[in-house]
């Protein structure tokens, strides 16, 4: 009976992913009792698991790889075809190594937090309305520091239009339906745009790769010395600009937590040399839930924990539950930026923390753009702290169901 309850396929976890979205897995490790769930997704066995050695075993090449790792409609949407994010071995690390020179070079983080400040106080200082949507409003902030940080020319209006298919990207990867439809528009417009924009660049210059992303990327050449081609070249910008409209996700929820634990708001006030703005902005990305898990395919038969795992199986690393694991952290409900602020155990927290994937980002597929996401987060709820607005009666829960999830009403705030 085991072969044919296998065989059924009420025992694939693809629905169940999504029907219940974050809660899925958290729901289904509770359950096992080694932090190790066996299921199948996408007709494939699947094993998922959690933890410091899990990172360790995920990480390796030799265990999990990305090519064909990614199904289609994620890629149609949140990363593009072609993406970093499909690649492996040395090309992999040829194309990283672009995103690493230009997103982990200090002073270019720090002139795009500068970007996200200027940028908020104008939004703020310039509003048509006191009522505003500030998941809407970090969006078209962020949208237009990241577009004067890379160098890409676009008006004001098509940085608003880029900040509205950069959230529709992401909203629409992980679901069948209309805003799966919205994400798949907003990524072959963009797609289209900056591709344009490269070959412009390419006309316009001698090979001078320096000075911005736009030129950097225009410029890159991957492991066989070949430029990019446009369309691969546009999906490495937005892949660059997406995800830093998307801390928009995490800007909301940074106004939730000021919101339900408002003595954050004094302690941020405080602030004068930004490491609290830090410990906070490290929180809020464990506390909330952003991406779900990260996943590869075994690269040969595996042994995890004494268990056969085949060739080709996926394998997911649960980071949403690794950032709520009792295990690594006390009381991993409450929301206390203070675990950052004065790590004192012998265990840094951050080396656990994993809201952006773990590993080494330089030789695996860990995030780049974890520094630009706390500084720009940490900039913008240090912002939000000084601000001075009310919080009208809304619909503030955060479906776990929906993937991703942010509270329904998108926040809205009246500023006084
Ligand atoms: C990869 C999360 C912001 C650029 C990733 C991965 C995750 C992630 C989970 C995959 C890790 C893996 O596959 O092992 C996030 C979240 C962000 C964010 C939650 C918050 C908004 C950013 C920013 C940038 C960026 C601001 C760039 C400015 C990238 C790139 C990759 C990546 C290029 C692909 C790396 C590779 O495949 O080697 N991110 N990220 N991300 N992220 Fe982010």
């Amino acid at each position: 009976s085991s072969k044919k309850a296998n065989a059924a396929p009420w025992n694939d976890s693809t629905l169940a992913l999504l029907v219940h979205g974050y809660a899925w897995l958290p729901n289904r490790m509770r359950r096992s009792l080694d932090s190790t769930v066996r299921t199948r997704l996408l007709g494939r066995p699947a094993l998922a698991l959690r933890g410091p050695d899990a990172v360790a075993f995920f990480y390796d090449e030799k265990h999990v790889v990305r090519t064909a790792a990614l199904p289609d409609p994620v890629l149609d949407t949140l990363f593009g075809q072609g993406a970093v994010h499909t690649l492996d071995g040395d090309v992999h690390r040829v194309r990283k190594a672009m995103f690493i020179a230009l997103l982990k070079d200090c002073a270019g983080v720090a002139a795009l937090g500068e970007h996200v400040t200027r940028r908020w106080r104008e939004a703020m200082a310039d509003r048509q309305q006191d009522r505003m949507v500030l998941f809407d409003e970090a969006a078209k902030v962020l949208a237009l520091a990241v577009r004067d940080w890379a160098g890409v020319p676009l008006s004001d209006a098509a940085a608003a239009g880029l900040a509205r298919d950069c959230t529709s990207m992401v909203d629409g990867f992980a679901t069948p339906g209309p805003r799966h439809l919205r994400a798949r528009q907003a990524r072959r417009r963009q797609e289209q745009a900056l591709a344009d924009l490269i070959t412009d660049v390419r006309r316009a210059l001698e090979a001078d790769s320096k000075g911005s992303a736009l030129k950097t990327v225009a410029w890159h050449r991957d492991l066989d010395g070949t430029l990019l081609g446009p369309r691969i070249a546009a999906v490495e910008l937005l892949n660059i600009i997406r995800p830093t409209v998307a801390i928009a996700w995490f800007a909301t929820f940074a106004a939730h937590a000021l919101h339900r634990w408002p003595q954050h708001r004094d302690l941020l006030r405080a602030d004068a040399a930004g490491t609290y703005a830090e410990a906070f902005a490290h929180e809020v990305r464990r506390f909330y839930p952003f991406a779900p898990f990260v996943a590869g395919l075994a690269a040969q038969d595996l042994t995890w924990h004494g268990e056969h795992v085949p060739k080709d199986a996926l394998v997911l690393l649960d980071l949403y539950g690794q950032n709520h694991d009792p295990a690594l952290w006390e009381d991993p409900y409450r929301f206390d930026p203070r675990r950052f602020a004065s790590p004192e155990g012998p265990q840094d927290p951050l080396a656990n923390l994993v809201p952006q994937g773990g590993g080494d980002p330089a030789r695996g597929h860990r995030c780049p753009g974890e520094d630009i996401t706390v500084t720009a987060l940490a900039a913008i709820a240090t912002e939000l702290a000084r601000l001075d607005y009310d919080v009208p009666d809304q619909d503030l829960g955060i479906p776990l169901s929906r993937m991703p999830t942010l509270p329904r009403s998108g926040f809205e705030i009246l500023l006084k």
